[in-house]
């Protein structure tokens, strides 16, 4: 083991050399003045005060002997100090340039308009299906619903459209494949009224909104796929009477109090007698015969409906000498078109939010 280096002579030790220790401190402040940036600051510090000549001499003041320590580390905490000075007083000068900057570059001009994210609407096709669902749950009727791929049978043998009745070729119907496996995209609401009919029993009150589908091309009058909303009510003693006030009731839901109904006689397989509903153009009121809307006729046609065929009842085993039924059908996208003045089929279909959004969040 060695003893205490008495020989030892501090300024022969470079890192303590007085001379070498400003120079050291002098770097350091220039350092410290050139650093544009807090970071650029950090990286002086590590350099000058963690590492570099200072740092060097303080570790070197523990190898003197005890004599000499007390003057070296007068002179090395000195440097650290003007170091330490220099240092906060270089950081606090960054620090202020840097929230001077943020307050400019991160500046909110409050008075700027919002970029609002723009909001879907729901489809005006929904808004008009549940509005006139509303005016029959309002009566107390159920909402009922049907497969959009039907058979064969529900759509049109139940409905006394055979194979071979006319009208079963009037729509123009998908098919599904197999062709011969009786299957086809429901062409219309009306098997929604077999099916209830076969599994309720009467009293039965049902309303039923849905797709259906028919091989048109798709332009200004047409989609292939368009809505229909169908009612049904079946249940002893109703008349054609209840069958007008039922429309009556929903046309004024539709198009407003006191608006007046007329019906013409008309033919649909599946109800005896049938006919076709028309109500006062709501626009002119049948005062105006260059009126757009109802074409100056007076009246706009509303849809089909008639007591529910005999025939029909049968078919799913309700006895038509106890019980009789009437049902109507309309379309829905042309109850929108009328009501809001939509011209173009195209623009119900193709759900460009901005044709939505007309329409507002009616709820
Ligand atoms: N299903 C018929 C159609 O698509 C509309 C219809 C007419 C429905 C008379 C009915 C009705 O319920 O009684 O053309």
């Amino acid at each position: 083991m060695s003893g205490p280096n008495t020989q030892y002579d501090p300024v022969e030790v470079a890192a303590l050399d007085p001379r070498n220790l400003d120079e050291a401190v002098v770097a350091a402040l220039a350092a410290f003045a050139r650093a544009g940036s807090l970071d650029e600051l950090n990286t002086a510090r590590l350099a000058h005060v963690v590492k570099g000549a200072v740092a060097q001499a303080k570790r070197e003041i523990g190898a003197l002997p005890p004599s000499a320590k007390a003057e070296a580390g007068k002179r090395v905490g000195a440097a650290q100090s003007a170091l330490g000075r220099a240092l906060a007083a270089r950081k606090q000068e960054l620090e202020q340039d840097r929230d001077q900057r943020i307050l400019v570059e991160e500046s909110v001009d409050v008075t700027r308009p919002v970029g609002r994210r723009p909001r879907g609407a729901r489809h005006p096709l929904e808004l008009t299906s549940e509005r006139l669902m509303d005016a029959f749950i309002g009566m107390g009727w159920e909402v009922v619903e049907g497969p959009e791929v039907e058979s064969e049978w529900m759509n049109f043998d139940a409905l006394n459209l055979g194979k071979d009745h006319p009208a079963r070729q009037m729509q123009d119907t998908f098919f599904v494949d197999p062709p011969d496996g009786g299957l086809v995209l429901r062409t219309q609401t009306s098997p929604v009224q077999i099916r209830t009919m076969l599994e309720r029993t009467p009293p039965i009150y049902v309303v039923s909104p849905g797709k259906v589908f028919r091989t048109d091309d798709l332009d200004a009058t047409h989609t292939p796929v368009f809505h229909q909303i169908e009612a049904l009510a079946v249940d002893k003693g109703l008349t054609m009477a209840h069958l007008r006030g039922a429309i009556d009731h929903f046309v004024r839901v539709m198009f407003g109090e006191g608006t007046r109904t007329r019906v013409r006689a008309s033919y649909f397989p599946f109800t005896e007698p049938s006919m076709e509903t028309d109500f006062v153009c709501f626009v002119c009121h049948g005062d105006d015969p260059s009126c757009r809307t109802c074409g100056g006729s007076g009246w706009i046609e509303l849809g089909g409906s008639g007591m529910v065929n005999r025939k029909v009842l049968v078919a799913c085993g309700i006895d038509p000498d106890v019980y009789t039924g009437f049902a109507f059908g309309l379309g829905i996208e042309r109850a929108l078109q009328l009501r809001h003045g939509v011209t173009d089929m195209r623009d119900i279909v193709e759900g460009d939010v901005r044709f939505s959004r007309q329409f507002g969040m009616e709820v």
